[in-house]
């Protein structure tokens, strides 16, 4: 499995990234509580290293969505799986990302929590591909852009598999075979 792995990303640079990532945060919401709300399963590494790089009061939730199924391509529809557990009317609100594609996600989780009426609704992903998007959003917060490959590892998964690689990397067509 490992030699149809490349490295894109190292364990070290996500640490950089999100140790930045973190201080980012820690400055723009100086004072004030936060919500890290992790998109589910993708972003449960970032958020759990991102949340001990942010030395802010925060509470985390968890919302799980189903946008890819076990294919590489987008399903083109959003379904939402698991909401949140706690209210977040006028509450400072992180949706935590492990990567923004197309734009699909993002748009159906902000219209669906900015219908919550929290006072701020940021979103950090950890990964972007820009060159993918199909709906015009953007991140507040970005560990790295990539270009246009299918990644794994460090929480992103390709059929439920890799999610636990500690580093990202590009899946080539032979693995997981
Ligand atoms: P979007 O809705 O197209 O922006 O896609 C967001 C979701 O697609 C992410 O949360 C991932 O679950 C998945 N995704 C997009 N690109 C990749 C990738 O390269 N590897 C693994 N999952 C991906
Ligand atoms: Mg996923």
């Amino acid at each position: 499995m490992s030699s149809h792995m490349e490295v894109l990303i190292s364990r070290e640079q996500i640490a950089e990234a999100v140790a930045r990532l973190g201080q980012e945060i820690t400055r723009d919401f100086a004072g004030e509580s936060v919500i890290l709300l992790g998109v589910l399963k993708g972003a449960c590494l970032f958020l759990s290293d991102l949340a001990r790089q942010i030395e802010l009061d925060a509470t985390f939730d968890f919302i799980a969505v189903r946008s890819y199924g076990t294919r590489k391509e987008s399903a083109g529809e959003v379904q939402l799986i698991k909401d949140v557990t706690t209210p977040l009317e006028d509450k400072n609100v992180i949706l935590v990302e492990d990567i923004l594609d197309t734009g699909l996600t993002f748009t159906f989780l902000r219209k669906l929590l900015l219908a919550r009426k929290p006072r701020m609704l940021k979103l950090a992903a950890l990964l972007d591909k820009p060159s993918r998007r199909e709906l015009p959003v953007e991140a507040d917060y970005v560990g790295f852009k990539i270009p246009d490959r299918f990644v794994v590892g460090y929480g992103l998964d390709y059929a439920e598999r890799f999610r636990n690689l500690p580093d990202i990397c590009v899946l080539t067509e032979n693995a997981g075979k």
